[in-house]
């Protein structure tokens, strides 16, 4: 797919080069022979009324078919132009390490990626522009680029060439963010196009083209109006649902094809429980959707999910799909008789597997952080967290997310963690016989480094955590605690008290990822935090890798496996404490 851009961006601008010097090229050779025809025309009878309305030099080209392959070549240039411009709106993320470098070194902004998009911008506008003033008149004194052509062709060059870099540069994440931030600007592009396209081309269309075009424009119109007002897609369940981990409830969350109300139906001591995803008493309307659960609801149950399409919610009314879909997941229950075994996930970055291979009879499943570079998306959030989650477990088994950097990063994140239902991502609970504390650790760098752009407020955040950690009861026995990175926080102040709170806490031992690697230091070596500290690989990278982390009694077994063959890549045995 990655490959399949390259090709489609790095053609598109240099089509519209081509092409643009192909018009210029026509243009001359109509110049050439412009007034010898335009008498001949005239002398073959052609109408004076239809000579003032279409430009007799125009009627020429047209009646000569020279024209109207001039005219098509307009048409895809200014299709051309229109997606290139779309493309180049996502360059401020993939070259904003240029504006980065600038910050760091210049100690000021410089919006290197906006300006540079602006020039291409205004190239792609001035080309069409121009080929629309040659195409109207022909003749030199009123339509001719002269010198100007020749700058806007090579800034199309620098154009190509900026392509290249982005594409060599980023991955297949980056590309997704690219679209996605082009998206952002998709409607601004289209007006102005649509302003260019309607007074500077429309005029020279010929009347059985422009009104196969109206035809054809007016359906799609009327389809998307259709889609507007009563929804269209299949309806059906994008994911099935997944049992989020809380302090004191678990949040069923799952998505659907297309924007419906849902909610949860099971029955509790004889009572049955109709609980909708709804906020401040109104039934959310979306594609994802959450619903928490007090835990002794849904301990050893049975519970049902449904799904209507939500096509129109008025003051005074509104319109809701016939059909409803359902799910039903026979038995959640976090029993643990002999043993806690959890499937543990690190630092996906995006990467998907055959998440159904590696579904097996785990207590749960551990996702420790950074599921993507960032989470752009509602999109993204279902295909990368909520997917692995439901494919793996099927609602049957709770999901601990343990929150990782990267996963601060990306569009609307705030509103996507309230979809998630967790409000707070400091939080402890017990499974079996093993207490965990899940710890939030934000960043990794400092709030003000020049990577955030002054819009991280990281360090408070983390004070919030270290005091809410100080506030929790000593633990005995087993217990466990979560943190995307080794160290915690990336504040060193904050790091050391962190560590000096794990071990006042109780804490046998710290299951983390970050580094990519796995990795296993004992409290006494001190690597990062004076606890003992498990890293749990990643199932991204060169060779991609699952943990399985085994607790029995006061011994646990950590095991790392490659993703691909489930060779046993690394294991560990340990008696965390004696009685
Ligand atoms: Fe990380």
């Amino acid at each position: 797919m990655n490959m399949v851009l390259f090709f489609v961006t790095f053609f598109t601008r240099f089509i519209v080069a081509y092409f643009s010097c192909l018009c210029k090229m026509c243009k001359s050779a109509f110049h050439f022979s412009s007034d010898k025809n335009k008498w001949k025309l005239l002398r073959n009878g052609v109408k004076c009324r239809k000579i003032k309305m279409y430009d007799c030099s125009y009627l020429f080209i047209y009646k000569w078919g020279i024209g109207m392959a001039e005219l098509v070549l307009m048409l895809l240039t200014v299709f051309l132009t229109t997606l290139s411009v779309f493309l180049y709106g996502g360059f401020r993320v993939s070259f904003v390490f240029f504006e980065n470098t600038a910050r760091k070194f210049l100690k000021k902004n410089v919006p290197f990626c906006r300006i540079l998009w602006a020039v291409f911008a205004v190239d792609s506008v001035l080309l069409l522009i121009g080929s629309a003033f040659e195409l109207r008149y022909p003749d030199k004194t009123y339509g001719g680029f002269g010198g100007a052509f020749w700058l806007l062709f090579a800034i199309a060059v620098l154009a190509v060439i900026t392509d290249i870099v982005f594409f060599v540069d980023g991955g297949k994440g980056t590309l997704r963010q690219f679209l996605r931030s082009a998206m952002h600007i998709a409607p601004y592009i289209a007006f102005v196009y649509a302003i260019l396209i309607f007074g500077l081309l429309i005029p020279f269309v010929p009347f059985g083209l422009r009104f196969v075009l109206t035809i054809l424009l007016g359906a799609c119109a009327a389809l998307l109006l259709f889609v507007r007002c009563f929804g269209a897609g299949r309806l059906h369940f994008l994911t099935r649902p997944a049992v989020f981990m809380g302090q004191n409830a678990y949040t069923v969350v799952f998505s659907t094809s297309v924007p419906t109300v849902a909610c949860i139906e099971y029955t509790y001591r004889g009572k049955k429980y109709v609980l909708w995803d709804s906020a401040s008493r109104i039934k959310n309307v979306g594609r994802l959707h959450s619903v928490t659960v007090p835990k002794a609801h849904l301990e050893n149950n049975t519970y049902t999910v449904r799904a209507r399409r939500a096509i129109d919610r008025l003051p005074y009314g509104g319109l809701q799909g016939k059909k409803e879909i359902t799910h039903t997941v026979d038995h959640f229950s976090t029993v643990c008789e002999y043993e806690v075994k959890l499937l543990t996930l690190a630092d996906l970055h995006g990467k998907t597997q055959r998440w159904s291979a590696l579904s097996d009879s785990y207590s749960a499943l551990l996702l420790m952080g950074d599921i993507d570079g960032s989470i752009d998306c509602e999109s993204d959030f279902i295909r990368l967290l909520l997917t692995p989650c439901s494919e793996i477990l099927h609602g049957r088994r709770p999901v601990i997310f343990v929150r990782g950097n990267h996963d601060l990063r990306g569009f609307n994140l705030s509103d996507l963690y309230r979809r998630l239902g967790i409000e707070q991502f400091n939080y402890r609970f017990t499974l079996g016989n093993v207490q965990f504390t899940v710890l939030d650790g934000g960043e990794d760098k400092a709030d003000d480094n020049f990577e955030y752009a002054s819009y991280l407020d990281n360090y408070i955040y983390n004070e919030r955590s270290l005091h809410w950690l100080s506030q929790q009861p000593k633990q005995y026995g087993m217990s466990i605690a979560l943190s995307h990175m080794p160290n915690v926080f990336a504040d060193k102040n904050q790091q050391k008290r962190a560590g000096e709170l794990l071990l006042a806490n109780g804490i046998k031992l710290l299951i983390a990822a970050h580094t990519h690697k796995t990795d296993y230091f004992a409290a006494a070596q001190e690597r990062y935090l004076p606890i003992n500290t498990f890293i749990a690989g990643a199932a991204s990278g060169v060779k991609p890798t699952y943990s399985v982390i085994t607790f029995s009694g006061s011994m646990a077994e950590l095991k790392t496996f490659d993703f691909a063959t489930h060779e046993e890549l690394f294991t560990k045995d340990l008696i965390l404490y004696t009685d």
